[in-house]
């Protein structure tokens, strides 16, 4: 425990998808301490307090990967490098959500595994072979007795949200042909801390992974990181590829750029969190001012993409129906609901709605250029963007 520092407290939050109906308004909301800790032994950075997956990953669970087409393209060409390099029999994704990567696939050769049967079963409705459960080491065994060994396992923005690693890389180890491939792609902590997005901590995101942190948990299963490549997905990724210790993949220059990277900017030290805790509190500082001069003037503020992400900016900053008229997103399951904790009406997206706007939050900022590719006319008559990264401003 004397390795584990609190370098980070963002306050007392809501689960972050847990959007609420107009019935619920009123009810007391579960909420909890959002604490943010770095193991000054293993480098992981991780929450202090955490729920079980069945609370956060069940039948209700809304985020749909396609909602965005920066998703879908992403996922495209990944598939389409997959199929040119690696040549894959049969390809295995963890955390398959509604499709949009198992969709560029031969039915027949992919498998897709999805906790949220809501989510799930817009899959297997379009003839894929998807299950609607946890990724644990008996499911390993049930695929492996229909599937035997698999030689490429892929998963994004899924691993992070698994407490137990020992069984997530255990259960990878059942199943991983001996020349296979595992693709994980997750949050960037470089990127993070780099860019101040403290709103990548929240309660499903149980881990936001570095290389150096991650490469120590693989060691122990015998697996190695042979490339690592940086996205701009969800405002900085890194998507690693890793191997069993003898398989003959070579291992590419970009394991020590990156490792180089983290490492100068300090993420193996306990300095560089406790400064970007406080460039976190003049970011809330700074956002704050921004809500508060807008209101005074009267402006009309709207939000853009109610995310996960979003729940703990608007929960740590006190940013609520006062200030932030309604979200707009495009996500069905959302609609018609309330942000969590802040309580702020969402609505079906539609361009009218942006006729007499003065102001949009940006909650999807990770998807800015889409955005402002798709407001050019909103941005051509001088409607403006907040937005809290790297600082809070306005553009
Ligand atoms: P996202 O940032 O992917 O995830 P998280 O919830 O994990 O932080 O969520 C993006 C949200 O923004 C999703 O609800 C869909 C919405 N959205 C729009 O409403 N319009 C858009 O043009 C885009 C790209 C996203």
């Amino acid at each position: 425990m004397r390795n584990l520092i609190e370098f980070l407290d963002l306050g007392l939050q809501p689960l972050a998808n847990n959007y609420l109906s107009n019935n619920q308004k009123l009810k007391k909301e579960k909420k909890y301490r959002l604490k943010v800790l770095f193991n000054k032994k293993t480098k992981m950075v991780s929450i202090k307090n955490t729920f079980s997956s069945k609370i956060m990953f069940n039948n209700k669970y809304p985020y749909r990967s396609s909602m965005s087409l920066t998703m879908i393209n992403s996922f495209k060409k990944l598939s389409l490098e997959i199929k040119k390099k690696y040549k894959p029999k049969r390809i295995l994704e963890i955390g398959s959500n509604d499709g949009s990567f198992i969709k560029n696939f031969d039915k027949k050769r992919v498998v897709g595994i999805e906790p949220c049967s809501n989510i799930e079963k817009i899959t297997k409705k379009k003839g894929f072979d998807t299950y609607a459960e946890y990724w644990t080491p008996h499911l390993a065994k049930k695929l492996h007795k229909k599937y035997s060994k698999i030689d490429l396992i892929y998963s994004a923005n899924t691993i992070t949200h698994i407490k137990n690693l020992d069984d997530v890389f255990k259960s990878i180890l059942l199943i991983l042909s001996k020349e296979g491939t595992l693709i994980i792609e997750d949050p960037s902590l470089l990127e993070c801390l780099k860019n101040n997005t403290y709103d990548q901590f929240y309660n499903e995101h149980i881990y936001v992974f570095s290389l150096i942190a991650l490469e120590k948990i693989l060691i122990k299963y015998n697996l190695i990181i042979f490339k690592v490549e940086n996205l701009e997905i969800h405002g900085g990724s890194t998507r690693y590829f890793i191997k069993r210790k003898d398989s003959k993949l070579r291992i590419d220059n970009s394991v020590k750029i990156q490792k180089r990277k983290e490492i100068n900017f300090g993420l193996n030290k306990v300095s560089a969190y406790k400064l970007f805790a406080k460039r976190v509190l003049k970011n809330k500082k700074m956002l704050i001012k921004i809500f508060t001069k807008l209101k005074y003037r009267k402006k009309k503020i709207i939000g853009y993409g109610a995310t996960a992400k979003s729940t703990t900016i608007l929960n740590y900053c006190n940013i609520d129906n006062n200030y932030i008229s309604y979200f707009l997103d495009t996500t069905e399951d959302k609609q018609k609901k309330l942000t969590p904790g802040t309580k702020i009406p969402i609505v079906k997206y539609h361009k009218k709605l942006l006729k007499n706007i003065d102001y949009i939050f940006l909650g999807a900022w990770n998807f800015k250029k889409e955005i402002f590719n798709k407001e050019k006319r909103f941005i051509s008559r001088g409607g403006k963007f907040i937005l809290h990264t790297p600082m809070p401003k306005i553009i």
